[in-house]
């Protein structure tokens, strides 16, 4: 469920009328409902920590890739919830957006001495280990400052899934993670380094995906893991079971689709470690902040031709690139309300770039449509904003965040002297 609705005529973000936001903001303009996020965090965490309400309840680790606008950190800090990073500029963000160390895992397979050796520092909860060159150079970095850091393998289970090729890692054929058959040999040889302790294990299998099967034949794996590596007589206290778990694009066929899936997931993931005795974690991005944001849009032009109709928008590919480069499908929402008999047009919809695949849909029926009005693609608070760019030195686009009545912006728009003054001449062209 999510807190964008029709209310007088207007698309409403909460209790915010989206039409103001387009006038004092401007477009293209990225809008989040704390209310959507704080839901789905909760609806979440309560799931997870019903799996065995005798233990403590499992670590939710927000992945701050899907968003990483600080207005979103902070709403979910506040909540209690942990952070899933994969970058020196997420541990950093993290910090700054409130999150306590102890909360923070690192994730990602290229990480460098640097950045390994700034989180060190930083005191993080946990650094999951993608290859062995990276559990020496961490025990190496560690050791180097005197300590030793917990740490997890990112297992490669060979069981891939998701949305789409693009975003699927669970595969052998996929970069990620130490392979099955490693993990064991990679375990004992950790087991005599000075700067690493290793805790248990970490697997992540794609994004997007509404199977769980395919999660369960993963986990089923690993929960087999780690009764094998407790048998060669190692520690493995931890399982992180990574996020991926995916939502409904086509929310208007979805009245209120969160719970099922998210209940699903949690009885399978029950069924699977039980009596496996591990802390668990989990690693959600999409599913936390996915239909908690749309992409407002204006119109600029219309451009009929003889065999298609062009809506061009003055949002792109650079603001929202999950279209163009996944294939994926955005709902359009007119922000004022259509007309219960307003006229519909099969509309190709495509942003100012220049290439033809900045294009957000073909052929997508919608009432009809004007230049100058309002339009939002909805469910574009996962991998919008924080995968967009200033290609065709477009300005990167404001962010809002709405809570009740009130909204922040939490981003303004990039400015010109943002965009092109942090550029500088080679003293040769000087
Ligand atoms: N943990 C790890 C190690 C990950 O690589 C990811 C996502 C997550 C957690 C969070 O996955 P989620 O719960 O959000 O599915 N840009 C693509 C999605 C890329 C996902 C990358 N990894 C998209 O727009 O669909």
């Amino acid at each position: 469920m999510h807190h964008f609705a029709y209310r007088d005529g207007a698309l409403f973000a909460e209790d915010v009328d989206l039409r103001r936001i387009a006038a004092e903001v401007g477009t293209p303009v990225y809008v989040y409902s704390s209310a959507t996020i704080e839901r789905h965090y909760r609806l979440f965490a309560q799931a997870m920590a019903g799996i065995d309400p005798a233990r403590p309840a499992p670590h939710v680790f927000y992945a701050m890739k899907a968003n990483g606008n600080l207005g979103v950190l902070k709403t979910l800090a506040a909540l209690g919830a942990g952070c899933d990073t994969v970058s020196e500029g997420e541990v950093r963000k993290a910090l700054a957006a409130g999150f306590a160390p102890d909360k923070i895992v690192f994730s990602g397979v290229g990480k460098s001495e640097s950045e390994l050796a700034f989180a060190v520092e930083a005191g993080i909860y946990q650094i999951n280990i993608e290859t062995e060159g990276e559990l020496d150079l961490l025990s190496k970095v560690a050791a180097r400052l005197g300590k030793r850091q917990e740490a997890v393998f990112r297992v490669n289970p060979d069981i891939g899934a998701g949305g789409h090729a693009k975003i699927t890692t669970g595969s052998a054929a996929n970069k990620f993670g130490v392979s099955f058959e490693e993990a064991s040999r990679l375990y004992a040889r950790a087991a005599n380094l000075p700067g690493v302790r290793m805790m248990g294990l970490a697997v992540h299998i794609g994004s997007q995906i509404q199977d769980i099967a395919a999660f369960e034949a993963a986990y089923a794996k690993m929960a087999g893991l780690v009764g094998s590596l407790r048998d060669e007589g190692h520690r493995v206290d931890r399982l992180d079971l990574g996020g991926g778990l995916g939502i409904p694009y086509e929310m208007a066929k979805a009245v209120d689709h969160g719970p099922e899936l998210i209940e699903d997931y949690a009885a399978m993931v029950a069924r699977v470690t039980k009596g496996l005795d591990v802390e668990l974690g989990f690693e959600p991005g999409r599913l936390i902040v996915g239909n908690a944001g749309i992409l407002m849009t204006r119109v600029v032009h219309l451009n009929p031709r003889p065999s298609k109709q062009f809506l061009i928008v003055d949002a792109a590919m650079n603001d929202l690139v999950r279209p163009a480069m996944y294939e994926a499908y955005h709902e359009i929402w007119p922000v004022a309300e259509p007309a219960a008999e307003a006229r519909s047009i099969a509309y190709d919809v495509v942003g100012p770039i220049c290439e033809s695949g900045d294009t957000f849909t073909t052929g997508r029926v919608l009432p009809e449509l004007r230049p100058d009005d309002l339009v939002a693609f909805m469910t574009a608070g996962a991998y919008g904003a924080s995968m967009s760019s200033t290609y065709n030195q477009r300005l990167l686009v404001a962010e809002v965040l709405v809570k009740g009545a009130q909204y922040a912006v939490t981003r303004p728009r990039q400015s010109y002297e943002e965009l092109i003054g942090t550029d500088r001449a080679p003293p040769w062209l000087a």
